[in-house]
């Protein structure tokens, strides 16, 4: 695994046999460092099966929740039983003072950070109309400045050769009605995104956005009906709602050596539905 030797941690050795000329068995040891990924809002939905995928593609994971202790605690659970490595951190991304912490953690733990995704986000859902600034301001505060604040800690901790992967969502090119606050925070980030992956020139660290489009979470299905449910279900060529696999799969190709050259792009996994 290529790995720079400040950022990584060695995680054990590979022992390959193998014979001299004289025909003696010689074994070589080669020592094995793994690099380390940051998944906020892993403790469930996308968040967990990125996190779950990326400790299968290798990585150390940080899986960050805001109150879900025991959720996110089952997926460092699971992905150890697997033979990978794994913490879990409590951290508001709309709080910078935890954010910071959130990095210094995972550089205390695992050496450096190489990736990290901002999964993070909620979609409550209310019309321009209904004038709910509080609601507004919540949707700003975690989806937006959350975003601005992993983003920025990001700019400054993530190694050479890293990534960076942000999440908008397809609505916006829908502009459903009751999704003014939602569209309006991913919107933002699309552009902070952009920003970013010119910002670092010269680093060789990408940046990119996933925009989903529905997938069967509790944030797509929280206060839905079955019927609009199956609506929406129907919306994309493919007929059917996206699971959160589809999306990590998207995210490990952003993450891992096949999506090098993808930089300052919004990747819209969506079966079509925009
Ligand atoms: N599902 C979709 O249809 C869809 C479509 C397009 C885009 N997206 C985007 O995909 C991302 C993941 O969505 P999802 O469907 O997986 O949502 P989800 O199932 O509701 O999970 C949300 C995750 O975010 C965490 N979280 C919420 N607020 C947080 C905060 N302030 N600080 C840290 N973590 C926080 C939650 O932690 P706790 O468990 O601790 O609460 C949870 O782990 C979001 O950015 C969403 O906008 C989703």
């Amino acid at each position: 695994m290529e790995c720079s030797a400040l950022y990584c941690i060695r995680i054990g050795y590979i022992v390959t046999p193998h014979f001299s000329h004289r025909g003696e068995l010689l074994m070589t040891h080669t020592s094995i460092e793994k690099k380390s990924a940051i998944v906020t809002g892993a403790s469930r939905g996308i968040g967990r099966a990125v996190a779950r995928r990326l400790a299968r593609d290798g990585f150390a994971v940080v899986v960050n929740y805001a109150g879900n202790a025991t959720k996110a605690e089952e997926v460092v659970a699971e992905i150890e039983s697997a033979g990978g490595q794994a913490i879990a951190v409590q951290a508001d991304v709309a709080n910078a003072a935890d954010v910071e912490r959130l990095f210094k953690e995972t550089i205390e733990t695992f050496g450096g950070v190489n990736v990290v995704v901002n999964c993070a986000g909620i979609m409550p859902l209310s019309p321009l109309a209904g004038g709910d600034l509080e609601l507004f301001d919540k949707v700003i505060a975690t989806n937006l400045r959350g975003t601005f604040l992993v983003l920025a800690q990001a700019a400054r901790q993530v190694s050479t050769g890293g990534r960076i992967i942000a999440f908008s969502s397809s609505v916006i090119a829908k502009a459903f009605p009751t999704y003014g606050p939602y569209i309006a925070s991913k919107a933002g980030v699309e552009g902070l995104v952009r920003v970013l992956a010119n910002e670092l020139h010269g680093r060789d660290i990408t940046v990119n956005a996933v925009a989903p489009g529905p997938v069967a979470t509790e944030l797509f299905l929280t206060g839905k009906t079955e019927a609009q449910i199956e609506q929406l279900r129907k919306q994309p060529p493919l007929e059917r709602l996206g699971q959160p696999e589809d999306i990590s799969n998207v995210v490990s190709f952003l993450a891992g050596p096949d999506g090098s050259w993808v930089n300052g792009q919004i990747l819209r996994a969506n079966g079509g539905f925009a």
